[in-house]
């Protein structure tokens, strides 16, 4: 049935429609503009259908900064126990981050090779060949900071840095994550300016077609500031990750549709070969999300047949052919839901965590009111993004 959000009456009608049930376990996934949250919260209490047994699920981005986002929180815990709240992020239902996982802490043979000293960068990429695609208004109020950082890049950050937790525990899961958004280094307004660049894309075109400039598309304000594409140079302060830069990036309408992390190991201390063999020392890890899930090791061998040639070749864990048909991210997330297991969502003081290293990021631009970087459509991005990382003397993978 539909329902106005804001109605009490309707509320009552959808009470009286699950009557039949009420000792049914209900789901209520609110797909909605988070400041709808807290009213559809207290009108399924007083409509009784909050029940000790009902769960909810939150949609990202949770808020708008930490202030609204604790908040809506504080109103929806008014009503729910945190036991019962799902703060869903899809890319935590994704195969290769589930894979991720159990590369992770499922083998040996990694740990000794995760932490500085071993690996000299991280690079997480997720780029869209996407523009809004019809979500101008929201997405124009929200930007891609809010929309893919402060979530999606965040959580995939923490998959990759965290500590093993003592166990798939939802709680000693989530600890081990909140320890690595809680080390993150916290910007300054300097180091916003020096550290991340802002892009908004325009027209050009992707994949041979045509494609319009951001603030040509419907829903979007003539001289909007809001950006589409994100690249940061983070920095986790700890034992195991200091002096590794960790470098994000996120865009739409980019040349390429690939989301993926990258682990770039440190080349060897001293080559024997003579430098005619070929020079590419790098190891490389690569747990590839889209469009094809899989995990490559990238190693160097020697090329069959010739003497005089060392080539990386890719050990490959085909993810695709791994599994018969595997779960979309979301089904999964939402059969977990069912199942009352909450490893996979994030707990409250997880995403306030995040909203707080991201704020500075925010208030930075405002206060500075500087238009973003231009990009055109179907590009790696602005410039400003090449440079980040070719001035520490690397290029993205
Ligand atoms: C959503 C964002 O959370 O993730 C969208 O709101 C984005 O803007 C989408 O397009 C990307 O998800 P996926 O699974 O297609 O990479």
């Amino acid at each position: 049935m539909q329902l106005d959000a804001s109605s009490d009456d309707d509320f009552a009608r959808l009470a009286a429609r699950l009557q039949d049930s009420p000792e049914r376990i209900r789901i209520f996934y609110l797909s909605t503009s988070p400041d709808l949250f807290a009213g559809i919260c207290q009108r399924l209490a007083n409509s009784g259908l909050a029940q000790a047994n009902s769960r909810v699920v939150l949609e990202k981005p949770l808020g708008r900064d930490l202030k609204s986002a604790d908040e809506i929180n504080a109103c929806v815990e008014s009503v729910f126990g945190e036991n019962q709240i799902y703060r869903i992020d899809h890319y935590l239902g994704k195969e290769a981050v589930q894979n991720l996982l159990a590369l992770r802490f499922g083998n040996s043979i990694f740990e000794p090779l995760w932490s500085h000293g071993k690996i000299r960068d991280v690079q997480i990429t997720l780029a869209e060949q996407l523009g809004v695609e019809g979500r101008g208004e929201f997405y124009d109020s929200t930007g891609n900071l809010r929309d893919m950082v402060q979530n999606h890049l965040m959580q995939l950050l923490c998959i990759v840095a965290m500590e093993p937790p003592i166990s798939m525990d939802a709680d000693n899961v989530r600890d081990e994550k909140l320890k690595v958004i809680r080390s993150l280094e916290p910007f300054t307004p300097e180091s916003v300016i020096t550290n991340v660049v802002r892009g908004q894309y325009q027209s050009g075109s992707v994949d041979g077609a045509a494609v319009p400039g951001y603030l040509e598309e419907p829903g979007i304000a003539a001289d909007s500031q809001t950006e589409t594409f994100v690249a940061l140079k983070a920095r986790i302060n700890n034992w195991r990750w200091s002096g590794v830069p960790f470098y994000l990036r996120t865009g739409k309408r980019m040349h390429k549709q690939v989301s993926e992390v990258v682990i770039n190991f440190f080349g060897l201390p001293h080559s024997i070969f003579p430098q005619s063999m070929g020079t590419e020392t790098t190891n490389r890890l690569y747990i590839r999300l889209q469009p094809q899930e899989a995990i490559e090791l990238h190693l160097m061998a020697k090329q069959a047949g010739d003497e005089n040639t060392l080539k990386p070749v890719k050990l490959d864990l085909d993810l695709a052919g791994l599994n018969e048909r595997h779960l979309d991210a979301y089904e999964r997330l939402l059969m977990d839901v069912a199942r009352g297991n909450q490893t996979l969502f994030v707990r409250r003081d997880e995403l306030n965590a995040a909203w707080q290293w991201v704020e500075p990021i925010m208030n930075t631009w405002q206060a500075l009111g500087k238009a973003p970087d231009a990009y055109e459509s179907g590009t790696p991005g602005p410039t400003a993004a090449r440079e980040l990382v070719v001035r520490d003397g690397r290029e993205w993978v």
